[in-house]
């Protein structure tokens, strides 16, 4: 049997799958998320090791532990953990949504220069990544900076606590930007020029590739066998394309999580002209294209959470009748926590806009849904700019949940929807790749080609795609029309 860790931002979620890829059992455990000032985000990584820990132990109860042959992961991306010289903690992880980077983010791209960046990364800096929160401790925190060992990755924190390794995989270190996609190493330019020592960097594998064995005193507190394999893993985004499928050129993946991505696999290096789209390694030993915006599924959870204040996000789309498709008349911007794709705006901010007196909790509940979708579509303007054929897309995360909103997203994006038997992303794709390491597949597609099932398609309707059409044309006015409005 194989585990999955997806090291979220809300919750770790976790999944024992057997060799032929059924899943025996999922469980989830939350931690909290600190926002210390406006636009920051932070999490301490003992809370994803303990709340690991404690997850795999209900995981496997009930289940055979000494079946138990390898554990991997997808991880939120780019978050910075910083350890000392005795391996712990020195601040909280900053996390991929966090916007305190203006200045550092601003400093690469102007003063080092996109195309420079371009060239050794094959990415321009966006506020998330991490090499601009690197050299952000460093101006702002140079006690913490001056105790710096090592430096990683949230998900290759937890393989180090379970195996002792210091380890990342080629999709995760992508989204450094010290990372060199096109050739899969780290970048001694962008080391040189972020003060990163070599030393601090973990040892880099393939996103299938074992990077050691389990510690025998976590094996113990487990009661699994003490060969069980810690595996790469990758970061989430590329997990959830191997979890949903998505290898292949041309292959796409929503998610819609916490974040929205759109994922677009390739089997070439390439990288936008236009730098809005990231350009990382997949997880297959290939590459990616990928849009992502800060909050998807998040605009809807802190509109039900804190405005409507419910749990019942099901009942509240009840009222989102087949007429009111297409008509509504209230737009919402959902950039709760600035903008990475395509806007590179930390400082951008949500907004509905359009209410009048007749507008209802549904009118408001339905522009949330569709102001991410139309969201999403401006990533996939890009794609399509680049020339990038999209026809058809998989989809995975929270939000994925809701049959109303893949059908917005159909529309809204005028492409086919897969519908999978399971479409629990990132934490399948860590066991997959478990299972790849471990030799059940030869390879991530041939994993890919036998668990991933699709067992419906939600087709775009021509008369809904011309009505979200027009709605986009105006959606895609608002922001630049606010841009100079926001804080
Ligand atoms: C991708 C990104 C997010 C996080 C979410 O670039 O920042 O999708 O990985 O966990």
């Amino acid at each position: 049997n194989y585990i999955g860790i997806d090291l979220g931002t809300s919750a770790v979620k976790l999944l024992l799958m057997d060799g032929t890829g059924k899943i025996l059992k999922i469980v989830s455990r939350e931690y909290p998320l600190s926002f210390p000032k406006p636009g920051w985000s932070e999490q301490n990584p003992y809370d994803w090791f303990t709340q690991s820990m404690d997850g795999m132990k209900e995981l496997l109860d009930g289940s055979d532990k000494q079946a138990l042959a390898g554990i991997s992961f997808g991880g939120q991306m780019h978050g910075l953990v910083a350890l000392d010289s005795a391996n712990e903690v020195i601040r909280p992880a900053i996390l991929w949504n966090d916007g305190r980077t203006t200045k550092e983010t601003d400093y690469l791209n102007e003063q080092i220069g996109k195309a420079k960046l371009s060239e050794y990364t094959a990415n321009i800096a966006f506020a998330g990544f991490t090499a601009p929160k690197v050299l952000w401790m460093k101006a702002n925190e140079p006690e913490n900076f001056a105790k710096i060992a090592k430096i990683m990755l949230p998900k290759d924190y937890l393989a180090f606590r379970l195996s002792g390794e210091y380890s990342t995989d080629v999709s995760d270190a992508s989204g450094t930007l010290y990372f060199d996609v096109k050739n899969r190493c780290w970048s001694k330019e962008m080391c040189e020029i972020c003060g990163i020592q070599e030393s601090w960097l973990p040892k880099i594998y393939e996103s299938y590739e074992t990077v050691g064995t389990i510690l025998p005193e976590i094996a113990d507190e487990l009661g699994v066998s003490h060969d069980v394999k810690i595996v790469a893993g990758a970061g989430d985004n590329a997990a959830a394309a191997v979890g949903t499928g998505t290898v292949g050129a041309g292959a796409c993946n929503v998610s819609l999580g916490t974040s929205g991505t759109v994922f677009i696999s390739s089997d070439t290096f390439g990288v936008d002209a236009h730098n809005a789209l990231h350009s990382f390694d997949h997880a297959n030993g290939k590459y990616h294209l990928m849009g992502c915006m800060l909050s998807a599924a998040s605009c809807n959870k802190w509109w039900m959470d804190e405005i409507i204040r419910t749990k019942e996000y099901a009942a509240e789309q009840v009222g989102i009748t087949e007429d009111k498709l297409g008509e509504n008349h209230v737009y919402f911007l959902p950039y709760l926590m600035g903008e990475r794709s395509p806007h590179n705006d930390p400082m951008a901010r949500g907004c509905f806009l359009g209410m009048s007196m007749d507008t209802s909790r549904e009118d408001m509940t339905q522009a949330v849904l569709e102001g991410v979708a139309f969201a999403l579509r401006d990533s996939f303007e890009v794609a399509r700019s680049l020339g990038v054929k999209i026809e058809r897309t998989k989809i995975c995360g929270g939000g994925a949940k809701s049959p109303l909103w893949k059908r917005i997203i159909a529309n809204v994006l005028n492409i086919k929807v897969d519908v999978l038997e399971n479409e629990e992303g990132p934490s399948m794709g860590g066991a997959m790749l478990a299972a790849v390491a471990c030799g059940e597949y030869a390879t991530v597609e041939d994993a890919a080609n036998a668990i991933v099932k699709v067992v419906d398609t939600v087709e775009p309707e021509p008369e809904l795609v011309a009505k979200y059409e027009t709605r986009y044309q105006s959606f895609k006015q608002i922001y630049p029309a606010l841009k100079g409005l926001f804080p």
